[in-house]
């Protein structure tokens, strides 16, 4: 594996992280998220990215995480780099959501019991909350690490200009922070206009989710729909229509550079975003063994020459 510092802190992530948000959940086969977790912590992924609302059912790949502590990898806490998410609806209630400092800390307090933690190693905002003032939000994670149950704030979706206002509270506060976990993959690249420059300047890492475009880009789709694919699980973050003629198209021309480089898709996709020099890691998903141990291997694959870049540009941009 290979670490790379994150943003001006002192900590290093894995180029690869793992994210928990599919195929951790409660209708999941146990056995076999056990062995992908343990499997990523052989190839040196230290982080493992989780959040409270991660399932289905909500809070089940927090609650499936602990059992994997517990039970194997618990001996190792100091060597990794766990986190969680508050944002997304959890509860019913006014209180259930968004940004107040009331949902904030009871939801972290939640997401410590379901994973048998008494820290997470970074606690995020999910989202921006447009009714609550960002203080307030921001006022939450620093409380957070004020009480021990964090180490480091990150923030997610947000914009570069409500990154930057961010920034300056958590600073004012005292608790700078750490990273920023943005959606970023080929087919999604609107932090290129001006978040990766803020986060540069600002010495914040970036850690994109989705980097594969939730499997579009990769060999998955080439040939129709599989049956145990994320589109055909029917899931409401990845449908049949984000899989239209136009993106087919594109895919199958990445597809054949990604042959040209002796890579697959999902590698390329990949290595794409780590030449990234604002990027720290990328969160990837997996269902199998296999696919992690293909997407950790990207770290050994070539660099990409100023040409090759541009051809793919002509591909996302035809
Ligand atoms: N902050 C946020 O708002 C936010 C939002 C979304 C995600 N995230 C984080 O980002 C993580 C990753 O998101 P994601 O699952 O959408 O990431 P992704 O890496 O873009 O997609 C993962 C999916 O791609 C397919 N795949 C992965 N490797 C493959 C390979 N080598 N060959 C063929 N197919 C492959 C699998 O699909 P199949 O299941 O079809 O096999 C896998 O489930 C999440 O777990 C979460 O931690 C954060």
């Amino acid at each position: 594996m290979t670490y790379n510092r994150c943003g001006n802190s002192g900590i290093l992530l894995p180029a690869v992280s793992l994210g928990l948000w599919h195929n951790f959940g409660g209708m999941e086969d146990f056995q076999k998220m056990k062995e992908i977790v343990l499997r990523a912590f052989d190839l040196g992924i230290t982080h493992f990215d989780l959040a409270n609302n991660y399932g289905p059912p909500p809070g089940s790949a927090e609650s499936n995480f602990k059992n994997i502590l517990q039970s194997e990898l618990g001996a190792h806490r100091d060597e990794l780099i766990i986190s969680s998410k508050a944002g997304y609806l959890m509860w019913d209630g006014p209180y259930g959501e968004w940004g107040s400092r009331k949902y904030m800390l009871a939801s972290l307090d939640q997401s410590l019991k379901r994973m048998g933690l008494d820290y997470v190693d970074i606690f995020y905002s999910h989202r921006p909350d447009p009714h609550t003032p960002l203080e307030e939000t921001m006022g939450a994670l620093h409380s957070a690490v004020q009480q021990g149950k964090a180490l480091y704030v990150g923030i997610s979706n947000y914009d570069a200009e409500m990154t930057e206002q961010a920034l300056d509270i958590l600073e004012d506060l005292g608790t700078p922070c750490l990273i920023h976990q943005p959606r970023y993959n080929m087919f999604d690249r609107w932090v290129e206009e001006d978040l990766l420059s803020v986060l540069e300047k600002r010495g914040v890492g970036c850690i994109p989710f989705s980097p594969l475009a939730q499997g579009l880009l990769t060999d998955r789709y080439l040939n129709g729909i599989p049956e145990d694919s994320r589109i055909a699980s029917e899931s409401i973050s990845l449908e049949k229509d984000h899989l239209d003629a136009e993106t087919l198209v594109k895919i199958k021309a990445l597809n054949q550079h990604a042959e040209q480089r002796g890579e697959t898709l999902a590698q390329m996709a990949l290595g794409w975003i780590l030449s990234r020099k604002q990027v720290t890691s990328v969160v990837i998903g997996a269902s199998s063994v296999k696919q992690l141990e293909i997407n950790v291997a990207t770290i050994h694959n070539p660099k990409f020459t100023s040409d090759e870049l541009a051809a793919i540009d002509n591909i996302l941009l035809s």
